[in-house]
């Protein structure tokens, strides 16, 4: 089982491996003269937000798949950014395109979201994705979600018939892995509660799961008390905090208080080494996806 030293996830080489599950699809996309192209936009200079872009355009090139990051002003006005989505849009070697998030007030989520092509929405944000995710048909499996799902199954933990808990509502992360583990199919049929800042007896829900997943993005929130003896706990989180003993002044933690809650859980996934990884794999994992459609669609638009 993919594990680091006792009971902790090992979310890299899990996603390692999904990397390496890819490379018989790009070589088949390469015979066919398709190099899986994905474009990052990138608003303002947020630091988080640079380095999870810098990081996929780093496993992109790993890959040798194409990546570009379309980097604009903190103060772009919507217009700006739409229109530079919709010349990804069609442009024939892009096939994967995420708009990174947060995005500054003057743009519209929404908006934005809406605005690339269902067909590149390698984040699967788009409402039309987003509808067929929750209806059991997914075109593009969301990043995240689905990362946690790999994570918790490869590891043995099947989510089929088990009390799962999530912590956390957001459109990213919450309400799809919520829809992913509902469904009727393998890896999912799982029963399913959301929790949320608005939950009263908050820790009376998460002692009740089976396998609890923090994603609400409050640093190492979840303590001890707040979980059942022998859960799975997988931590979504990705908080920076103070830390002056640290050289770059800052420390990456999760929304898990991961020493407090490791001994009484089954097993864990640290951050950093969890979840983050295996959003990468799964966003590249949906650009050759992406790839594939466009190549099929080529194909058959070329036949006789
Ligand atoms: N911000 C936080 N997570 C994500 C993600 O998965 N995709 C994008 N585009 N922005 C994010």
């Amino acid at each position: 089982m993919p594990r680091l030293p006792g009971n902790v996830i090992d979310g890299k080489k899990i996603a390692d491996d999904i990397r390496t599950e890819l490379k018989p699809r790009l070589t088949r996309l390469a015979d066919a003269g398709v190099v899986p192209g994905l474009a990052a936009v990138l608003v303002g200079e947020n630091p988080a937000s640079q380095l999870y872009v810098k990081m996929k355009g780093k496993a992109s090139e790993e890959m040798r798949m194409s990546h570009w990051t379309i980097d604009l002003p903190a103060d772009v006005p919507e217009a700006r950014l739409l229109q530079e989505v919709g010349r990804l849009n069609s442009d024939p070697k892009v096939h994967g395109i995420l708009v990174q998030q947060p995005l500054p007030d003057q743009i519209s989520v929404d908006r934005a979201v809406s605005a690339v092509s269902p067909l590149k929405d390698v984040d699967c944000f788009h409402p039309v994705n987003v509808g067929l995710v929750l209806i059991g048909r997914p075109r593009f499996a969301p990043a995240t979600p689905s990362g946690v799902v790999e994570l918790l199954t490869r590891s043995g933990y099947d989510p089929n018939g088990r009390d799962v808990v999530i912590v956390g509502r957001s459109n990213i992360v919450g309400k799809p892995l919520a829809a992913l583990l509902l469904q009727k199919a393998p890896k999912a049929n799982a029963t399913v509660t959301i929790a949320h800042s608005g939950t009263r007896e908050l820790a009376a829900h998460t002692r009740r799961a089976e396998i609890l997943i923090a994603a609400m993005g409050s640093p190492r929130f979840i303590k001890a008390d707040m979980v059942n003896q022998g859960a799975v706990v997988i931590d979504v989180g990705i908080n920076r905090i103070h830390d002056p003993s640290a050289k770059s002044g800052y420390r990456t933690v999760g929304d898990v208080d991961f020493d407090a809650v490791r001994p009484k859980a089954e097993a864990i996934s640290p951050v950093p080494g969890g979840v983050g990884p295996m959003t990468i794999a799964m966003l590249l994992s949906n650009t050759v996806l992406a790839a594939e459609m466009s190549s099929k669609a080529a194909g058959a638009a070329s036949a006789p």
